[in-house]
């Protein structure tokens, strides 16, 4: 049986790696979940019965089969009673209780190592540190993310902020390196590291706001897999490392890709400086705009050659992917081309776009990437944006006092018309106004995204 584990753990590796791979297509991410989660039970259940130390099995099971049971449990009605529009929240939470665990994963090491009489070695203590550090600010940075995702909390800025950031930070490098030679050692040391990272990671994050969230989503994502490849070389426990390796580098790669998208240095996100070009400024201060009727709209579409939709939040809010495939196959049966816009940051998540529409079955050939789909607006008839409003804000290009500037955007300003579906005038996700909304070529369509693409689809099927 001693060859077993070894086995399992191998063959849970290739699900985690199986998973991420296919994770890569909306259409195959459900089964990549399915196979990753079967690979971790595989590799819980063979731990839980067939992990010896020092050649004796676990002897706590019965507490461990009842942190499973409660866990399980709890992440199950979770993810069941979870809006989809709630995702990115509670991905957050969960990021946060992995970054939690693989810092307790160091305390408790720690502990143990301090009660007995062999020395550590300085690769361990590394390990045990790093871990503690990463997930601690993990944890508590992901639930102030959780926090404001869900509204609970607004962003919280101060004078000097960079300056305390910055010191804090060094300070608790300093003390973890400390604890790392031995210089300081014992558990008040210990505890005093945890709180100091805890505190950073509360900070870090309290004053990054509106456009800037997924990258810092992303970014603690991948802390909680470095803290937990932490706790893989603590243990010698190949599985643990590997998985923690996957999360963090698959974490990095996303957050190299946010920061991109956002138009924001790596360095920039890691000494925490951005979030602060935020000055409140941005707002247009309003003016005239110009409605348009469910008719007049379709009799615009269906007489274009080609009709570019821009998805954003209020498509996820309104559950009108559905309806909006069907718009897309009325106009195509006029003879309109029709291609979907999709800006990285659309909605709450990376891909919300493309999940939802590859939900309601829209040909993944006609979601057109940012890069490729803006040099075409200029030569398209209609722009229908459902439910966007940052990403298609000019302000990103204009305005140096806005807090989304630099934020490349979709150019639908540039289209012949555009006609904007959202049910007011009310800003998006970055709380600033929209210039788009008052330009001459644009007009409102004012309703839940829902109802107002079925009212476009009876108007075109009219025509
Ligand atoms: P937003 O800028 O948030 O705008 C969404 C718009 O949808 C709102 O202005 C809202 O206007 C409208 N809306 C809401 N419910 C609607 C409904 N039922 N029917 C019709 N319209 C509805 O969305 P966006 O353009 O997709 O941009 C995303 C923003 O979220 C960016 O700032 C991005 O940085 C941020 N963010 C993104 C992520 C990721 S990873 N994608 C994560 C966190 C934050 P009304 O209220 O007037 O209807």
């Amino acid at each position: 049986m001693d060859g077993l584990l070894p086995l399992l753990y191998l063959l849970a590796s290739v699900t985690f790696v199986l998973g991420i791979k296919l994770l890569g297509s909306p259409k195959s991410a459900r089964l990549g979940n399915l196979i990753a989660a079967a690979g971790m039970t595989v590799a819980i259940i063979g731990t839980m019965f067939l992990y010896k130390h020092n050649g004796r099995p676990l002897h706590n099971l019965e507490w461990i089969i009842a942190a499973l049971i409660i866990g399980g449990a709890a992440g199950w009605i979770m993810a069941m009673r979870v809006k989809m529009t709630s995702m990115p929240q509670m991905v957050s939470f969960f990021n946060g209780m992995g970054g939690g665990c693989a810092a307790l994963i160091s305390i408790l090491e720690y502990t143990s190592a301090t009660q007995s009489d062999a020395p550590l070695s300085i690769g361990h203590s590394l390990a045990m540190m790093a871990g503690l550090i990463i997930g601690a600010v993990s944890f508590s940075g992901s639930i102030i993310a959780y926090l404001k995702l869900e509204d609970r909390l607004s962003d919280i800025r101060f004078g000097g902020q960079q300056f305390v950031n910055n010191g804090l930070l060094l300070i608790t490098f300093a003390l973890g390196a400390l604890l790392v030679i031995g210089s300081v050692s014992g558990l008040p040391m210990l505890y005093m590291l945890s709180v100091l990272a805890l505190i950073f990671g509360v900070l870090f994050v309290f004053p990054i706001g509106g456009a800037d969230m997924p990258v810092v989503i992303s970014l603690l994502n991948s802390f909680t897999g470095v803290a937990a490849a932490c706790g893989g070389f603590l243990y010698d426990n190949m599985v643990m490392l590997i998985g923690g390796i996957l999360v963090g580098s698959a974490g990095t790669i996303l957050t190299v890709v946010m920061c991109k998208s956002m138009n924001r240095s790596l360095l920039n996100v890691l000494i925490g400086n951005f979030g602060s070009s935020a000055g409140g400024g941005g707002s247009t201060g309003g003016g005239s705009y110009r409605e348009v009727t469910a008719a007049d709209a379709a009799v615009m579409m269906a007489y274009a050659n080609r009709v570019v939709i821009v998805p954003g939040y209020g498509l996820a809010v309104a559950q009108a992917q559905h309806v909006c495939h069907q718009l897309e196959h009325e106009l195509e049966g006029k003879g309109v081309t029709v291609l979907y816009a999709i800006h990285p940051v659309a909605g709450r998540m990376p891909g919300h776009m493309n999940v939802l529409l590859a939900e309601a079955d829209v040909a993944y050939e006609k979601l057109i990437e940012m890069e490729e789909i803006n040099a075409d607006f200029p030569t398209t008839d209609v722009v229908l944006v459902v439910g966007a409003n940052d990403v298609v804000n000019p302000a990103a290009k204009t305005d140096p006092t806005s807090p989304i500037y630099g934020m490349p955007i979709l150019d639908a300003e540039l289209a012949r018309q555009v006609i904007i579906m959202k049910r007011s005038m009310k800003a998006g996700y970055a709380g600033i106004d929209n210039e788009l909304f008052y330009r001459p070529n644009a007009a409102m369509l004012f309703g839940d995204a829902k109802a107002s693409l079925s009212s476009l689809v009876n108007e075109v099927k009219s025509l």
